[in-house]
């Protein structure tokens, strides 16, 4: 029999355990330690987008009370090259080579610091710093009849770029039924409610430093920072206990972290950063837009032939990431033929990164519109239409899956849901000046692992310490990790005392691709299985008076050659359009799904309540507007960028199916902090046809579309 977690602890709704100290505000981030003579950092942002720096004058800032000095390329100190390829393509040293050259890649760029006694006395001063720049026309706007889209190498975080089946072109050209329709994201913003922020200060020697920083993983800063400033890895320490929110914006160091270093070196204080909301538009990473086609061909039966899925997006000048929108096409329904494709134009854009769910977000939003689109070609009911074209198998690798929940999510939605008896028909229902209608569309999301290592130590009192650099942004990893951990050491939970966010902890990877509780949960089993049989074998359940500890890592798991990892989900909406104003309304969302065993029902449901929230977000709000005169986003806080709010959601009835997968690792769990945001925006768009008839294919599903 397989090694598995049996669960006592695990599985309770247990209340996070850092639950008091969040809502007494005890709980320090980053921004807030309190250090002597600290000094406070403010940048100031290039006004072009792409061009360099003729010259800095500094004189004003300088001359004014409490600055300490102003950082620029003209005196910053030299960084070294950080070529470690990560995450694939032109590596992250061009993006984080801070006053490194003249070069300006783009708006918002940072090209000096004020480093000041105060944080307003940095502000002022940074508003004086004179900047003259040599333009150079820039590059922004994407578009997909562009000559110069590139195939990039792979797509993140290690796929093909490309995958082709059988012959799609002669499929569709034979299908008694297809379609072929163009589906648009708009470029979206993380904005986690913490903004970035770090707080540098080197030892006195100048041979090692300390960052209190808000990440998503306090080794692949401490890396970053290592390279960069040719340290070894042991001198940079990374401290990150409690982290804001990141949605994946907070997995790799931005400029601000090495500009913070740079100024505690140069001031010989501490010093400390955290960007404005209106800095995190050009300097936190965002969503790429996506244009995508989707060709579907069909039998009169529905049953796909052929299933094509070509998407064109962005990347920055200075910095490659390659979003993978089209993976989920590859494993979701059965067809014979298919084509998935991605390109790229390289634009003179801030740098785009991971926003929750990246690729299958998008990705999603396109193809279950287009299922629906092909639910009413082919007269039969959605939900029927995705039973119908059910693998196996993984169509596209022919693996086994570990298990795959669709169809029961589906079913056990539209049971809960009221789904039956739903006329097709669009238009029908109408409340007043509303019009209503509902919509499904399905989730999905791959089982990732990363390597994570643990160490466990028990005390003579039997109190077990339990250390590993993950990673709590707010998902609740302080109470999983430490459920799973007493369940592993067969202990209450009371004796168990977990240490997170701490670079100087065992390696772990970082809180991204909803693969925390999957690897570092494993690493964790294997830790205190470890010191368990360790102390009923070796000292017949005796702690020594040295105590004992042992560590365990999560390698790689060789069960992700044989089969095929995902979890998947259901979403059902309800919506309400206003016939004279097109306002939109979403009195009621479900999300029913599979991803493996819970481990804790409280943190589970808050993830994917979070997640379908964003999900309503992307499909009604979120957009961020380029304006290609100046060459960047402009609508750059909350009164532009609308981000939905209590307001805006009705009713989220939140669940999942008993789902039981020992492939994925010994938990049996497969990760909720990303599914949940897939499939929403389609449900809802899909739900909005229903209510008038109107296929919107451009997100989000604004007002003036609805009244075209
Ligand atoms: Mo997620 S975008 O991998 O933090």
């Amino acid at each position: 029999m397989k090694t598995q977690l049996i669960m006592r602890a695990t599985g309770a709704p247990l209340p996070r355990i850092d639950g008091v100290q969040k809502v007494t505000g005890t709980a320090k981030y980053a921004y807030e330690y309190p250090l002597e003579g600290v000094t406070y950092v403010f940048p100031v942002q290039s006004t072009i987008a792409r061009g360099r720096v003729v010259s800095i004058d500094t004189s004003a800032a300088q001359a004014l009370p409490g600055v300490v000095t102003v950082l620029s390329h003209e005196n910053a100190p030299r960084l070294a090259p950080l070529d470690n390829g990560r995450p694939l393509g032109r590596s992250i040293s061009q993006y984080l080579a801070v006053f490194q050259s003249d070069a300006v890649a783009y708006r918002g760029q940072v090209v000096a610091a004020v480093v000041a006694e105060t944080l307003e006395m940095a502000r002022q001063a940074a508003s004086l710093v004179a900047v003259h720049y040599e333009e150079q026309p820039h590059d922004v706007e994407l578009r997909a009849d562009r000559s110069d889209l590139y195939k990039p190498e792979k797509i993140n975080p290690d796929y093909e770029t490309d995958t082709a089946q059988g012959d799609v072109e002669a499929a569709l050209a034979s299908a008694p039924i297809s379609l072929d329709h163009t589906y648009t994201t708009p470029a979206e913003h993380n904005n986690p409610l913490e903004p970035h922020a770090t707080l540098a200060v080197w030892s006195d020697d100048g041979e090692s430093v300390t960052l209190y920083d808000a990440n998503q993983g306090a080794d692949w800063i401490r890396d970053d920072v290592a390279k960069a400033f040719g340290l070894p890895p042991e001198r940079v320490h990374v401290i990150a206990p409690n982290v804001g929110g990141g949605f994946g914006s907070k997995l790799l160091a931005h400029p601000h972290v090495m500009v913070a270093v740079m100024a505690a070196q140069v001031a010989q204080r501490p010093a400390k950063l955290a960007l404005t909301r209106q800095q995190m538009f050009a300097l936190a990473g965002y969503r790429t837009p996506t244009i995508q086609r989707i060709r579907l061909g069909a039998g009169g039966d529905g049953r796909l032939t052929a299933i094509a899925h070509d998407v064109v997006e962005q990347t920055a000048a200075i910095y490659e990431l390659a979003e993978q929108t089209a993976v989920s096409s590859r494993i979701m329904y059965s067809a014979p033929n298919r084509r998935t494709t991605h390109r790229l134009a390289r634009l003179d854009l801030p740098a785009n990164m991971w926003m929750r769910a990246p690729g299958e977000a998008p990705g999603m939003f396109a193809l279950e519109s287009a299922l629906d689109e092909l639910a009413i070609a082919c007269g039969l009911d959605p939900i029927e239409l995705r039973v119908r074209n059910e693998p196996a198998v993984d169509p596209e690798t022919g693996h086994p899956f570990s298990s795959r929940g669709l169809v029961s999510c589906l079913r056990e939605g539209a049971q809960r849901f009221g789904w039956v008896p739903r006329d097709p028909q669009p238009r029908l229902r109408r409340d007043g000046p509303w019009l209503i209608g509902s919509g499904v569309a399905a989730s999905t999301y791959p089982v990732y692992q990363f390597p994570a290592a643990a160490l466990v130590r028990v005390d003579r009192a039997e109190r077990y310490r339990v250390g590993i650099a993950a990673s709590d942004i707010g998902t609740g990893a302080w109470t999983v990790l430490t459920q799973i951990a007493a369940d592993a050491l067969e202990v209450p939970l009371e004796r168990v005392q977990l240490e997170i966010g701490d670079s100087s902890l065992p390696r772990a990877s970082g809180a991204g691709g909803s693969s925390g509780t999957t690897s570092w949960g494993w690493a964790i089993f294997n830790a205190a299985s470890a010191v368990r049989i360790r102390l009923r074998d070796e000292y017949g359940g005796v702690v020594p008076a040295e105590g004992l500890e042992a560590s365990g890592a999560s390698e790689t798991n060789p069960e992700a050659q044989q089969f095929s990892m995902h979890a998947f989900g259901a979403q059902f909406a309800e919506v309400r359009v206003h016939v004279t104003t097109g306002e939109v309304r979403v009195p009621r969302l479900l999300g029913v799904f599979a991803a493996g065993r819970i481990i804790n029902p409280k943190m589970a449901r808050s993830q994917l309540l979070g997640a379908m929230t964003m999900g309503l977000s992307m499909a009604l709000h979120e957009v961020s507007v380029l304006d290609p005169r100046f060459g960047d986003y402009v609508n750059h806080d909350f009164a532009e960028y609308h981000i939905a709010t209590n307001a805006d959601v009705g009713t989220i009835d939140v669940t999942w199916i008993d789902e039981e997968d020992l492939h994925v690792n010994p938990m049996g769990a497969k990760g909720v902090g990303e599914i949940g945001i897939v499939g929403t925006a389609a449900a809802i768009a899909n739900a909005v046809y229903h209510a008038t008839g109107i296929r919107i294919r451009d997100l989000p599903i604004t007002l003036d579309k609805l009244l075209r």
